[in-house]
């Protein structure tokens, strides 16, 4: 039985008091028994939103790492640094990352080998552009992605792997992919898992769907058989709105 997982992406948003405001609304209103929640916040707010989620059962993440432990790489952080908050987490080969900042395959894989050794759980990002759904390319696609991204991660360690099914054209859009469709998608990503790995790997990681998920869409997202969570940006921001996701 794979846990549930909620996930908010809050990309770069929020000042230390509007965090810490949205960690005392989740210290007051619990999600629904059995749904695991987490918040991936800007790096600088990690320490203290470690302390003030204390107690609560949300747990914390970053959105990106580098895959060096230390050195010469100004503006990063190291999944040691990321560890050292209280995070448990961390986002891997978001979109926005890939198109903005020029992240690959290879990093991506990096980061995730790297994420593993520090005891990180990584949530490793895969999706089509518009483009590329029209051109009924998905699959192959996120194929490329999620084996690259796996590369050299061995049957023990990939059921750590949260994977993160984000088609591009669904982020920020407001147009959530269907759930029949999300789940098509997550069903051929446990099929490469199944094929790379096996058939238990494949039944025991689990699988978000991310893209324009809101309190309307959750319901039927998380009732398709493989999907298993969600990764959420804007509805995750509004601290009512993200409890009512994980109230689903
Ligand atoms: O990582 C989640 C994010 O990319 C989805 O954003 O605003 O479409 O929920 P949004």
């Amino acid at each position: 039985m794979r846990t549930p997982l909620i996930a908010g992406n809050w990309k770069m948003n929020k000042t230390l008091d509007e965090a810490l405001a949205f960690a005392r609304y989740l210290g007051e209103h619990a999600p629904k028994n059995g749904v695991e929640t987490l918040i991936c916040a800007p790096a600088p707010l990690l320490y203290s939103l470690a302390d003030a989620l204390a107690g609560t059962r949300v747990a914390l993440g970053a959105q990106n790492m580098h895959h060096e432990a230390q050195g010469a790489f100004t503006g990063e952080i190291s999944a040691a640094m990321i560890k050292d908050t209280g995070a448990t987490y961390v986002i891997l080969g978001h979109s926005e990352r890939r198109q903005l900042f020029g992240e690959t395959d290879a990093s991506v894989n990096r980061k995730t080998i790297c994420a593993l050794k520090e005891g990180l759980t990584p949530i490793l990002c895969c999706g089509e552009s518009l483009e590329e759904r029209e051109a009924d390319r998905t699959t192959e696609v996120i194929k490329a992605q999620v084996i690259s991204g796996l590369h050299g991660i061995a049957e023990a360690d990939v059921t750590k792997v949260v994977i993160a099914y984000e088609p591009i054209w669904a982020i920020g859009t407001g147009k959530t992919a269907s759930s029949a469709d999300a789940n098509e998608v997550c069903a051929a990503i446990r099929g490469i898992i199944s094929d790379l790995y096996s058939d238990k790997a494949a039944e025991s990681l689990r699988i978000l769907y991310g893209g324009s998920v809101n309190t309307d869409t959750v319901k039927g997202l998380m009732a398709e058989a493989d999907i298993d969570g969600a990764l959420v940006g804007g509805a995750s921001l509004a601290a009512e709105s993200f409890h009512s996701l994980t109230t689903f």
